[in-house]
């Protein structure tokens, strides 16, 4: 029954307070904001209804969400973006301290009743109550995220989760902000009890109950848990912990990224003090993190990502129809991992390829896919059996003819492309919707073989396909916008981040990224070795340097694409004459077991020395400093060629796009983030100095030296 006594909203209006036999309900329903977040104003509404609480008396709390499918997804990271002085940063965060605290110390049982999304923030005002229960449901996930954006917990996290579960289970939980369900949450016992979401509030009264019996405020951690700290306590022990986890982040990081260290560093010393100067600690380092530049581009990249996925939404929002099936022409490496992706997605898909066996290879890497996710437990046996079941094989069209979506993947031939465009277009209806998954060929062109160029569109998948969070959506004039509205929500189905570019040889990414890989390539045959090369660019924050990437993506490949944009772009785009080299040698990268590298059972091990006889190499020295810029200022040179030619504009598309589609480094914020740090000057007097020792290719771009003349930037003033 509810309070008969009306309660009245608080002041942020983001939380409502009944009282119902006894126990006091605070529901978090922001009308401001699609998901709960934690942010001043909600603290402000949370500090009043407190007051209110407190005088009520109840014999229990419980915390609870009015949203749909989120609890509360974490701070807001807005107004943490909006500050600039860490004396305001700590200001906010010893508040929230208070309030947690606050919370905490109530004098009866204070429960979180989770359902959907608990992260951040979330999570942190979760642990400050007594005893949690979280909903079995796909939608509900536990974490600490906030390394993601260059920060860490900042609301009591680093402090209550490792006295809660054990500094050796909530160490990678901080370090890496990995998201847990709930019945692992109750593994490790971030939660006392799950339930079925019908049964959220029964669970929460239970809890509540529980918490009166086994007596409030008492820490309640496991032996198992008592045993973890009692162990990360003892000095040898403790060290090995901590230098354990430090050297993990130093081999996943490269160093690049603060804020796992200085979690780190709180943890450690946090846990040997009480929890309220542990708490002052955590202010303090948190407060020097959110100013810091990692941290600026990390939550950049957050901001110009919903900016991505808002206008690919508003795309998809105006397709006239949803996809229910689909079709994959080539069960190759491509074909087949697009067709996995669709099937876990619930789309059915017809998988065809030219024979027999080569369908079975597509059909066994997409089990192989889904069985990987079995292991993980992100699927079940029956799930895989399911998913399977809505591959469909074949070696003929019989299957194609109800289809209104088809994605090619076969091999990259125009004639071939022509020839299946043909071939669908001949059984299917006129609504049918060709989409091209290759990575140069301009989609005019392979519209030039349709009867329905309106239907033609390009959709370039990143390989792996399920791991790769890119897609670019390609347009070329004549593409209808219910085409390229349809692919893009087939796209964000499929769970990825969409980016719309028009059209021309390589699009973007391909485009941006080959001459990237050509200065490497010019690099080495001017004497640096290919593993100074890699390291150079490694250490820099690419995840893998461009020597070892043209092995990842095939030499063969990467020749094929330098020829094809070599055709359009001239000389800009020439690479020197060594794939040719490497392929008369046998030598295709990573999949032939040969390439820079020598790979043994698949795995990579050092460079194969015998390449360097092979090109007649001779050692020079060339400073890393300059292998970097060359590399990365010519993929930069390239884009600006992009914006001139309007193949893309938009900067968050550009930045998005090269983090997701090839690792640019993430802590510099994007290629445009990184040039607008430098100054466009700068970047264009080195461009210059470049192309005067090694030719024209290098010459900057007109639109580089425009804004560099004007004192432009990518990003605006920001
Ligand atoms: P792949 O060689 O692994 O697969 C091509 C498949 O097409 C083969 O299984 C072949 O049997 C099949 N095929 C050939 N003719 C066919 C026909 N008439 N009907 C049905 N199937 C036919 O090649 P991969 O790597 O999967 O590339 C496919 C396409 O994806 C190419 O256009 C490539 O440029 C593009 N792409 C490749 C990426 C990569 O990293 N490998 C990345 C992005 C795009």
């Amino acid at each position: 029954m509810a309070d008969p006594v009306p309660s009245p909203d608080d002041a942020s209006g983001a939380l409502r307070l009944t009282l119902e036999d006894g126990v006091a309900w605070l529901t978090l329903d922001d009308p401001a904001k699609k998901v709960n977040t934690v942010s001043s104003r909600v603290m402000a509404g949370f500090e009043a209804l407190l007051d209110r609480i407190e005088a009520e008396k109840p014999r229990g709390l419980v915390l609870v969400s009015g949203k749909p499918d989120t609890f509360v997804a974490g701070a807001d990271i807005e107004e943490l973006q909006g500050l600039s002085d860490p004396a305001e940063v700590r200001a906010l965060l010893e508040r929230g301290h208070e309030l947690c605290q606050r919370i905490h110390h109530l004098p009866f049982p204070t429960v979180a009743a989770i359902h959907g999304a608990c992260l951040g923030g979330g999570l942190e005002l979760a642990l400050a109550c007594d005893l949690r229960v979280a909903t079995e449901h796909p939608k509900t996930k536990l974490g600490l995220p906030e390394v993601q954006l260059g920060l860490f917990p900042g609301l009591g996290g680093t402090q209550r989760l490792p006295r809660l579960i054990g500094v050796a289970s909530a160490l990678p939980l901080i370090l890496s902000g990995s998201q847990v369900d709930a019945k692992k949450a109750r593994r490790l016992g971030i939660v006392d009890a799950t339930c079925h979401p019908a049964d959220l509030r029964t669970a929460a009264l239970r809890l509540v109950d529980q918490g009166k019996v086994k007596g409030h405020g008492k820490p309640r951690s496991s032996f198992l848990q008592k045993a973890q700290n009692a162990l990360a306590s003892v000095p040898v022990a403790k060290s090995i912990v901590y230098s354990k986890a430090r050297e993990g982040v130093m081999a996943k990081t490269g160093g690049h990224y603060p804020a796992p260290l200085k979690a780190l560093e709180v943890i450690e010393e946090g846990m040997s003090l009480p929890l309220d100067k542990a708490l002052e600690l955590e202010a303090k380092g948190f407060s020097e993190l959110v100013v810091s530049p990692e941290a600026k581009s990390l939550m950049g990249i957050f901001f110009m990502k919903n900016e991505v996925d808002g206008r690919a939404a508003a795309l998809a929002a105006k397709a006239t129809h949803d996809v229910e099936r689909a079709g994959v022409l080539g069960a190759g490496f491509m074909g087949s991992g697009i067709a996995q992706v669709l099937a876990y997605k619930d789309i059915r898909v017809e998988l065809k390829d030219r024979d027999w066996p080569s369908v079975g290879r597509g059909l066994k890497s997409c089990r192989d896919l889904f069985q990987g996710l079995v292991r993980r437990r992100k699927m079940t046996p029956v799930e895989l059996t399911l998913a399977m079941s809505r591959i469909h094989p074949a070696v003929d069209y019989g299957g194609f003819g109800r289809l209104e979506f088809v994605i090619e993947a076969v091999f990259e031939d125009v004639a071939l492309k022509h020839k299946v465009i043909q071939e669908v277009e001949a059984v299917t209806s006129e609504r049918l919707i060709f989409a091209s998954n290759t990575s140069t060929i301009p989609i005019a062109r392979l519209a030039g073989g349709s009867s329905r160029p309106h239907n033609v569109v390009g959709m370039h998948f990143f390989s792996p396909v399920h791991k790769m969070p890119l897609l670019e959506v390609i347009r070329h004039p004549a593409t209808s916008e219910e085409a390229l509205a349809t692919t893009v929500q087939v796209g964000k189905r499929m769970g990825k981040t969409v980016i719309v570019v028009n059209d021309g040889p390589g699009f973007f990414t391909t485009r941006v990224l080959a001459p990237f890989l050509n200065e490497a390539a010019w690099i080495l045959t001017q004497g640096a070795p290919i593993e100074q090369i890699d390291r150079a660019l490694t250490r820099w924050g690419f995840p893998v340097g461009p020597i070892a990437l043209m092995d990842e993506v095939g030499i063969d490949i990467g020749g094929h694409v330098s020829r094809v944009l070599l055709e359009y772009f001239g000389e800009r785009i020439q690479a020197p004459e060594i794939f040719q080299r490497l392929l008369d040698d046998g030598r295709t990268g990573r999949k032939g077991g040969k390439g820079f590298y020598r790979y043994e059972n698949g795995k990579k091990k050092g460079v194969d020395e015998s390449v360097y006889q092979l090109l007649e190499w001779s050692k020079s020295e060339i400073a890393d400093q300059e292998i970097v810029e060359r590399c990365w200022m010519q993929m930069l040179n390239e884009t600006a060629h992009c914006i001139e030619e309007g193949i893309i504009e938009n900067p968050a598309d550009i930045d998005i796009g090269v983090i997701f589609g090839f690792g640019f480094p993430p802590f510099r914020g994007g290629i445009l983030h990184e040039a607008d740090r430098l100054g466009l000057a700068h970047v264009v007097a080195r461009l210059d100095h470049y192309a005067d020792r090694y030719g024209d290719r290098l010459a900057p771009a007109q639109l580089l030296r425009d804004m560099a003349a004007r004192g432009a930037k990518f990003h605006g003033d920001d």
